[in-house]
């Protein structure tokens, strides 16, 4: 099986000196790079409406869940309010002429009247003032719409969470030394 992988600019090509553990495993059937949040690429997929014609990302950071949502949705829309990122989404969805990437504030951009059929926020939610962004997450969906979010901070974690937490920084290194690093880590 071929494998393919993206891996973030400076170290494309680098084929010299000491193997980096993530070309090692460049060479093993692993279809894409690791993160905390790729991690739950495929379950969320799996969660979508049976009929998801329209999808909305929102902080689609660098397009990698909006390229795979390309491949089973009508029609995506991808936003992020960093241009460098939506320079990055754009890239990654080039090949799908069914993805539409925005540059802009979620919280500003006007969708016209437009209704999804499903939202997703994978670790973007946080990054906004909580209400509003639900508010009108709520007035994008259509009746029976689904929201999928990954990843909400909260500040009064118990000594539990803490714990699971420092379980899963370690967790997180040995995946990324395993698999490599992707352009978000
Ligand atoms: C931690 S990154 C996650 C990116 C991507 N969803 C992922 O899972 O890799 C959070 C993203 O949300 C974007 N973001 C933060 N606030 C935003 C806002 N108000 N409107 C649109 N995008 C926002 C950031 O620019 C960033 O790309």
């Amino acid at each position: 099986m071929r494998c393919v992988r993206i891996l973030p600019a400076g170290l494309r090509g680098e084929t010299t000196g000491r193997r980096k553990p993530w070309v090692i495993v460049n060479m093993l059937p692993l279809r894409r790079a690791w993160n905390h949040n790729t991690r739950y690429h495929d379950a969320i997929l799996r969660r979508l409406p049976v009929n998801c014609n329209r999808v909305l990302d929102i902080g689609s950071g660098d397009g990698s869940f909006a390229a795979r949502l390309a491949t089973r949705c009508w029609g995506v829309v991808a936003v992020d309010v960093e241009p460098s990122q939506v320079a990055s989404a754009e890239q990654a969805c080039e090949q799908y002429s069914n993805v539409t990437v925005r540059c802009g504030d979620f919280l500003s951009i006007d969708f016209e009247g437009e209704r999804f059929d499903a939202l997703t926020a994978l670790a973007s939610l946080h990054h906004m003032p909580i209400e509003s962004a639900v508010t009108k997450m709520k007035s994008l969906l259509q009746p029976g719409g689904c929201l999928i979010v990954l990843g909400v901070w909260t500040d009064d974690d118990s000594i539990r969470d803490r714990a699971i937490n420092i379980l899963a920084v370690a967790f997180n290194r040995l995946c990324r030394l395993l698999y490599g690093p992707d352009a978000m880590t």
